[in-house]
Order: structure tokens, then C-alpha cells, then sequence
């Protein structure tokens, strides 16, 4: 299965998705592949398998979200350096999201810009991270916020890599998968509540339809300047969580499905999406046990932190939120007593501590 990525210009920036057994790939050039222990210890036979070049390199990181820092990328590319390769060599990310968003941005300044082919072994990175083009790092003002808009050669997305992916961080892959389709695909939605993920040809169908998505976001709104910030519903929720469990107590799959959750009480209190949609919305996430409870400590102090998001501008907020299922809204600068109304239900211990 393919899904064209068709970029206005330069023509040669388009590329294709593959959906499906991983095929042979071939480059011309040398190469270097970038992954980490657990991923390579798994895998990295198969990917060698199928991967040819003129020169082959194996670079492995650290696993984890702590090491995607400036520091690595450095290591990274002194890596490149030591091998030789050249403005003609081709980096391949194998790994989940951190190693396809370090080796994208590695490619995008080694040498002022080299190709990447990703090869996403995470369910959220194959339906999220591998696609689109964003790259980059954390460091210590906060997530992503050093990086660039690099698009890959090419995705290969094979759901074989994902049969020792641990539950949980499946689970994470389908939080943005619902997102997906609660925002812009109501018979998607439809199919996800009556079709079992675990199923392999269902899992298959599902990526193919989340990706298709938003390669059509991606199409429309390369660098975020319009409908791709919809990607974000459940996200403006889920930082402030991540922030405030610190990274590393829940996924970000997981912070995104109690961020739904928490984006359609706004809605709800915005009179837009009725609670039979929300609960709708809520049992999905459920069936894959993914979180819908928080308890917010401080409806005030939550409130506050979404200005320290990055895009929020000039102290204003836009919450994305569902019209109804299948359909987004930008809910731009709400009115702040509004929000924090919606904050204490979860702040409350029996209210929001029952959800
Ligand atoms: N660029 C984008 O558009 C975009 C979109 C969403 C998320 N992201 C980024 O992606 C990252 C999260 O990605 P993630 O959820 O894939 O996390 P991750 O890359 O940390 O992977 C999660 C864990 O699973 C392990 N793993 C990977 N493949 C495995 C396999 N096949 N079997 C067993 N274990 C495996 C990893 O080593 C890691 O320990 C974040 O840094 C986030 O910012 C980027
Ligand atoms: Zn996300």
C-alpha cells in the first residue's frame, strides 16, 4: 500500500509512505543507519536484510526521550564525520519517534542537509512521528523546541517491528490514531469502535487510513501555518500533564487520550459536542486501556501553564476541539472562567477522580 506525500515544490521533495512487508531498499550512495540498544537487539538483523549500499554504518544512541538533546546529535554527527560520509549519503531512522525525530534533524544539518529514509518501529511513530517532516530535539526549555522541517525520502512501515512492542506504548500509537479520526474521519471513528487493533490486518488497515490523514494535513499545511495545528487536539491538555507528572510517569500517548478527554469537556461546555460523543470518544481509549482519569491538583496553576506552551502567541490559547465526531473546531482565546470551570470538574476529588 502507498500514500503519496505531494509537495507543491521543489516536485523533488515528494515521497511515498509504504504500507507493508518491509521491500529491499537500495542506495546509491553510503549510509548510516541511526537506532538504539533495544531496537537494533530486536531488529536490526531483519532491517539488514533488506538494506543495501555503497557503504553500510550502524550508529547507536541510548534509548530514550532524555537523550534526544543537542548533546547526542553532536555525537551523531561526529559519527557521520568519522565514517566519511558525504553530502550524497543517506541516514535510515530505526527506531520509534525520539531516534526518527534525532536522525531527521541530524540529516537536515549534516553538511546543510542530506536525504533520511525513516523506518518507524513504534506505533505512534509510524502513525505519527514518521511522517510529515518535523525534526529536532528537546533541551531544557522544553520539548521540540530546537529543530527543522526536513522531510523524509521515504517512510517504510512494516507492522511486523511492532509484535515486541510492549502494550502500553501500543497503546500510546492508538491515542493518536483516534485523534485522527475524532478529527477529521467519522466512518474511520466507526470502524475503529467495531474493529479489534490487535487483529494484524485491521492494524494494518488502521495505519493506512491514520497516515493517509494526515499526509493530507501534511499536503495542505507543510509547516503548520493552518489545519495542521489541528494535529494538537488533545495536545495543548497533554503538555501541561506531561508537565506536570513529569516526562516519564506517562506516555504521551497516554497524557493525549486524557487530553481528549479533557478537550471535549471543553467542548461540551462550549455547547458544540454532546456527551454521547464524548463518552463514545472515551470508551475507544478505554478498550485499549489507555487513561482518561487525572486529578488536576490546581485548576489555576494548569490554567497558567498553557502560556508556557509554544503555541500559544502573544498570551493567547486556541484549544482544538470536536464540532462532532469526524469534525474540528479552533476554539481560539476562550474565555478564561470558562476553562478553568471545565479544569476543577477535574480538580475535584470525587468528580474528576470518578471519571
Ligand atoms: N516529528 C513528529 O511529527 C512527531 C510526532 C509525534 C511524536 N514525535 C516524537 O516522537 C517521540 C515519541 O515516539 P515514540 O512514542 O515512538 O517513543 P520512543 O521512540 O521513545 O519509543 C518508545 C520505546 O519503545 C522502544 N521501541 C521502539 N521500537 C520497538 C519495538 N519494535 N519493540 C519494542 N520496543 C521498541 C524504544 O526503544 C523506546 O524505549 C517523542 O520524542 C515525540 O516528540 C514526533
Ligand atoms: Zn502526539
Amino acid at each position: 500500500m502507498k500514500i503519496s506525500i505531494q509537495l507543491p515544490r521543489p516536485p523533488s521533495r515528494d515521497y511515498d509512505i509504504t504500507i507493508g512487508p518491509l521491500p529491499e531498499i537500495k542506495i546509491d550512495g553510503k549510509a548510516a543507519i541511526i537506532t538504539n540498544p533495544k531496537v537494533s537487539g530486536l531488529h536490526l538483523k531483519n532491517l539488514l536484510g533488506a538494506v543495501s549500499a555503497k557503504e553500510l554504518y550502524i550508529v547507536t544512541i541510548p534509548d530514550g526521550e532524555s537523550y534526544k538533546t543537542m548533546d547526542t546529535i553532536e555525537w551523531v554527527l561526529d559519527r557521520l564525520f568519522d565514517h566519511r560520509l558525504d553530502r550524497k549519503s543517506t541516514l535510515i531512522a530505526f527506531g520509534g519517534g525520539v531516534i526518527g525525530d534525532m536522525t531527521g534533524f541530524a540529516a537536515s544539518i549534516f553538511e546543510r542537509g542530506i536525504d533520511f529514509i525513516q523506518v518507524p518501529t513504534t506505533l505512534l511513530s509510524q502513525v505519527d512521528a514518521s511522517v510529515g517532516g518535523k525534526t529536532g530535539i528537546n533541551n531544557r526549555f522544553g520539548k521540540n523546541l530546537v529543530g527543522a522541517f526536513h522531510q523524509p525520502r521515504a517512510v517504510y512501515i512494516d507492522t511486523e517491528w511492532l509484535k515486541t512492542l510492549p502494550k502500553r506504548e501500543f497503546a500510546a500509537g492508538v491515542a493518536e490514531i483516534v485523534k485522527m479520526a475524532v478529527m477529521f474521519d467519522a466512518p474511520f471513528f466507526e470502524w475503529l469502535e467495531t474493529h479489534d487493533l490487535y487483529d494484524d490486518a485491521n492494524l494494518e488497515e488502521a495505519i493506512a487510513r491514520s497516515v493517509a490523514l494526515k499526509a493530507k494535513v501534511v499536503n495542505e499545511d507543510e509547516k503548520e501555518k493552518g489545519v495542521r495545528a489541528v494535529l494538537n487536539y488533545g495536545h495543548t491538555f497533554a503538555h501541561v500533564i506531561e508537565n506536570f507528572s513529569g516526562y516519564g510517569n506517562l506516555l504521551h500517548g497516554e497524557a493525549v487520550a486524557i487530553g481528549m478527554v479533557m478537550a471535549n469537556d471543553l467542548a461540551i461546555e462550549y455547547g458544540f459536542f454532546s456527551e454521547e460523543e464524548a463518552e463514545r470518544v472515551r470508551k475507544l481509549l478505554k478498550r485499549y486501556d489507555l487513561p482518561t482519569e487525572y486529578r488536576i491538583e490546581d485548576a489555576e496553576a494548569f490554567y497558567d501553564q498553557f502560556f508556557l506552551d509554544k503555541k500559544s502567541h502573544d498570551g493567547q490559547i486556541t484549544f482544538i476541539v470536536p464540532e462532532k465526531i469526524g469534525k474540528w473546531h479552533m476554539l481560539v482565546d476562550p474565555d478564561k472562567e470558562r476553562v478553568v470551570k471545565v479544569l476543577k470538574k477535574w480538580q475535584a476529588k470525587g468528580e474528576g477522580g470518578e471519571r
